[in-house]
């Protein structure tokens, strides 16, 4: 569960947030609609931790994974799609990262055995993908991209092929569709 009560956040004397209050259950799927510079992305990014409201309780389950596709195209870097879908999972992520290495390490009948610090990390290392849900997390990513209409036959291409697709998705007025 995710939960906002009571956020402001005010860039100068331009007050964008105020007073917010969310709250997301788990299974929600919300879409989050207004007008261009309302604070949508604003909005997003005090939930990513992106952005320290003046004001206001941000209160994040333990286990809670948060992920954030930024609208803004530039941003992205090199990645495949599905990469940078995981990516957004940050430390889930990489924690995974880290447990396969030290799995291929084991695996290989050349390398060096682990050291017994290394498999004290291991353990850790495990606990903590268990604890966040984070074995499923290539699924999950698959099927956000799936959502957005991004198939298995694309997951793999450079996320800047996407930028185009992206314009093409935009229409004036509205929000480019992979935000909000
Ligand atoms: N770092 C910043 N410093 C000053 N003003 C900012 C900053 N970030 C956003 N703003 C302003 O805050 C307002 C809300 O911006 P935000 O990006 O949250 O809107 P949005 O609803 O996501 O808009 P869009 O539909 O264009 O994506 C806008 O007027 C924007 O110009
Ligand atoms: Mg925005």
């Amino acid at each position: 569960m995710v939960k906002l009560s009571g956020i402001n956040v005010a860039y100068g004397d331009r007050s964008i947030l105020r007073n917010a209050d969310l709250l997301i259950r788990p299974g929600d799927r919300i879409g989050l609609v207004g007008p261009n510079g309302a604070g949508k992305t604003t909005l997003l990014k005090v939930i990513a931790e992106e952005e320290k409201p003046d004001d206001g309780v941000l209160l994040v389950d333990s286990g809670t994974v948060i992920g954030y596709f930024s609208q803004n195209v530039g941003e992205l870097s090199g990645r495949s799609a599905l990469e940078e879908v995981l990516a957004g999972a940050g430390s889930v992520y990489e924690i995974g990262q880290q447990l396969s290495k030290l799995e291929h390490q084991m695996a290989d009948p050349v390398a060096e055995p682990l050291s017994d610090a290394d498999m004290d990390l291991y353990g850790e290392l495990q606990t903590e993908v268990l604890a966040r849900e984070g074995y499923d997390l290539e699924y999950r990513s698959e099927a956000v991209l799936t959502g957005l209409g991004i198939g298995p036959e694309r997951y793999h291409e450079p996320v800047e092929h996407f930028s185009r697709w992206l314009e093409n998705a935009y229409r004036p007025g509205q929000d480019p569709c992979i935000e909000s």
